[in-house]
């Protein structure tokens, strides 16, 4: 079959995979490859178990991969054949010399650059996908124009908005497409090859278009906003724990007023996930360098309060049983960073497995996605702990069951079947409000939601 138009991808993880996915199922006459550095997870994009699991994606995998979707580890070639160019590698927070632990870690968008410029043989439009930090595609740009040849590069911003958890629905309909060109004339022609793509499924008014800057930058002021509602929250389920207010009652009060919205206002242990904190360090960095350092302070307390809530959480589990978690057995419902996904990059439960581990627990996760994730996170952690699917299974004989991912079907468990095979008295940290405090309180449960009061059975 001959294609209308041919795309690359570098980059097959969370967002290159199922975004590359979304238009070749949107576009059947376009050839959409996937190359990566990683031969596991190409491997992995070619079986029937998927590297990335995303409600609905199989489905859209299964209606295109091998017709106009490929994943491959032929880098070299793929560069040459291919005149549109996303990027969607890897920016992690830097752990090494200068900004380390606050700045981005650009080597793999620089890798990446040197590798298009390397095996090019034609002009090209390359399209920075992954987020960065705002002028990154000025580095780019230097990179790529550093060859001798009449090869042109035209570097685009188009900042990806999916969450993960709902991927396919945000790809398919998305809140709005931003692209970020340079309002050259050439600029301007890559920019409207960009548009032609999402407007296949789009409608057009959602595809807006800003210099270059503007776009690298709201993908990163976009994060810190969604995560700075979420501080903002516990901030106050702080305060409502010491004052018998309610922080579902507050966040619904405050949330009704047009003006704020009722988005984003769910206290819980705390926001996790491979973006919210390395976007928001990255910002914090951003301003520090250009000597903004109020601006930087404020942002990175929106981080300062995330893992301070994390740290209340798992003071108040050990204060409450008594002040020792040791030989406890206590199981820990969820792993993943949220509901429907399997990924636990900077999950919560993370640091909060760490802290129940070194108080001498032992601790038994349960997670319908994310176990052997889990198991990667916690290698090298020494103590007890026990991986089971089955929550019930997962649950039997412990002390306390410790909430932390917002999966639906914790909601609908069977509590007082759980509840009969615990050890008493029986405890439930639900770190996510996700089940009905007082049902489980009067099942026998010592209840402790966050930011509101505790049900306890104990006299004080
Ligand atoms: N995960 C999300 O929900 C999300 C949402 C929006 C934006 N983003 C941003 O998108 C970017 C990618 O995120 P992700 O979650 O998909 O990361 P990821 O780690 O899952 O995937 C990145 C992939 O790039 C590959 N890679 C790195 N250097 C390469 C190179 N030189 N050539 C070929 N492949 C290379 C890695 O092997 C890896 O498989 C990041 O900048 C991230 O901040 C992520």
């Amino acid at each position: 079959m001959k294609f209308k138009k041919k795309i690359l991808c570098i980059g097959a993880g969370y967002v290159g995979g199922p975004s590359m996915a979304m238009i070749a199922y949107k576009c059947p006459d376009y050839r959409i490859t996937v190359v990566d550095t990683n031969p596991d997870r190409i491997d992995a994009w070619n079986s029937p178990e998927l590297p990335v699991y995303e409600p609905g994606l199989d489905k859209i995998i299964k209606k295109t991969l091998g017709k106009n979707l490929f994943f491959t580890k032929d880098i070299e070639n793929q560069i040459k054949e291919n005149d549109i160019i996303f990027v969607s590698v890897n920016t992690p927070t830097k752990t090494y010399g200068a900004g380390a632990g606050m700045a981005a870690d650009l080597q793999f968008v620089e890798k990446t650059a040197r590798q298009i410029l390397k095996h090019s043989r034609s002009s090209k439009i390359v399209i920075e996908k992954s987020t960065l930090p705002v002028k990154t595609a000025l580095a780019m740009e230097r990179i790529l124009a550093s060859g001798k040849g009449k090869i042109t590069f035209e570097v685009l911003s188009n900042p990806e908005f999916m969450a993960e958890g709902t991927a396919i629905s945000d790809l398919e309909n998305p809140d709005r497409v931003l692209i970020g060109s340079h309002e050259t004339k050439s600029g301007l022609k890559a920019r409207a090859e960009l548009i032609e793509i999402y407007a296949r499924w789009i409608p057009l008014e959602k595809i807006i278009t800003s210099n270059i800057w503007s776009s690298e930058l709201s993908k990163l002021v976009a994060n810190a906003f969604l995560a700075q509602r979420v501080s903002s929250i516990n901030s106050i389920s702080a305060l409502c724990e010491k004052t018998d207010a309610d922080i579902s009652e507050v966040a619904k009060a405050v949330g009704m007023d047009s003006r704020i919205g009722d988005k984003f206002l769910k206290a819980g242990i705390g926001f996790g996930g491979s973006c919210f904190k390395k976007d928001i360090l990255n910002l914090v960095y951003l301003c520090s360098y250009y000597s903004l350092q109020e601006v930087a302070a404020y942002w990175e307390s929106v981080v300062k309060i995330n893992e301070y809530q994390q740290e209340r959480f798992t003071a108040n589990i050990l204060k409450n049983m008594f002040s020792t978690l040791t030989e406890k057995k206590i199981c820990i419902l969820g792993f993943a960073f949220k509901a429907n996904t399997g990924d636990t990059r900077e999950s919560p439960a993370i640091y909060i497995t760490r802290k129940l581990i070194a108080e001498h627990a032992e601790v038994i996760i349960s997670d319908p996605k994310a176990l052997k994730n889990a198991a990667i996170d916690l290698e090298g952690t020494k103590g007890n702990v026990k991986y089971i699917e089955d929550p019930y299974r997962a649950v039997a004989g412990c002390h306390a069951l410790v909430i932390l991912t917002d999966w639906d079907l914790y909601r609908k468990l069977d509590f007082q079947k759980i509840y009969n095979s615990m050890a008493k008295p029986a405890f439930l940290f639900d770190g996510r409000n996700i089940v009905d405090h007082r049902k489980c309180f009067s099942i026998g449960f010592n209840v402790y939601p966050i930011g509101k009061p505790a049900l306890s059975h104990f006299k004080t």
